[in-house]
């Protein structure tokens, strides 16, 4: 399986990165091919809703950004991750600016490869989740329909159990 994971957190030694090494080194034992795009190092532009990519862009975004190298993955990828901290009370801006994005790709369908996704989600109190939940729950299992792996989260420095959560379901997939 091809598996594109997005990691919305800026700290590169942070507990979302430890949630995402988890998930590749097991993903990868299992035979997938872990694709990682740390966002926050990209220059990954907000969307302009300019509708270009459903008129003359026939699915193309105007915007030449760091965005070009998500839809190349995006094409042809089986599974999506989306690992973030929670930012008051949702995810990371730089993760949003990407997700907003994909309405020239996901929008109005999707991909037919990708049918399975899974959140990471860091956060510094428990149960900060919901504004996330809410979004991932209604775009990515609602309208796009695909499969839930699960929804990931710490509050805190990341557990040993939380990574061996991952790991089980990155070996499962
Ligand atoms: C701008 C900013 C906003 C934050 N907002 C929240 C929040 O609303 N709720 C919360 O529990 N933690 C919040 N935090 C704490 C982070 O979610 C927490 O430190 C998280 O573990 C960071 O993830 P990382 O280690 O993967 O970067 C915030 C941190 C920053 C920098």
């Amino acid at each position: 399986m091809n598996i594109l994971v997005l990691n919305g957190s800026p700290r590169p030694q942070g507990n979302t990165v430890k949630m995402v090494a988890a998930f590749r080194e097991s993903a990868e034992k299992a035979g997938h091919i872990v694709n990682i795009v740390n966002v926050c190092r990209k220059n990954i532009k907000g969307c302009l809703a300019c509708e270009y990519c459903h008129g003359k862009g026939q699915g193309q975004c105007v915007q030449k950004d760091d965005m070009q190298e998500v839809y190349g993955y995006l094409r042809d990828t089986d599974m999506l991750i989306l690992a973030s901290p929670i930012y008051y009370h949702g995810i990371s801006g730089q993760l949003k600016c990407t997700i907003d994005r994909f309405y020239s790709a996901l929008y109005p369908t999707a991909p037919v490869s990708l049918t399975k996704t899974a959140m990471f989600l860091s956060s510094g109190d428990p149960e900060m989740y919901e504004g996330a939940k809410f979004s991932y729950e209604g775009d990515f299992l609602g309208y796009l329909g695909l499969e839930n792996m699960g929804m990931f989260t710490c509050a805190g420095d990341v557990k040993e159990s939380v990574l061996e959560e991952i790991r089980k379901m990155a070996a499962s997939l």
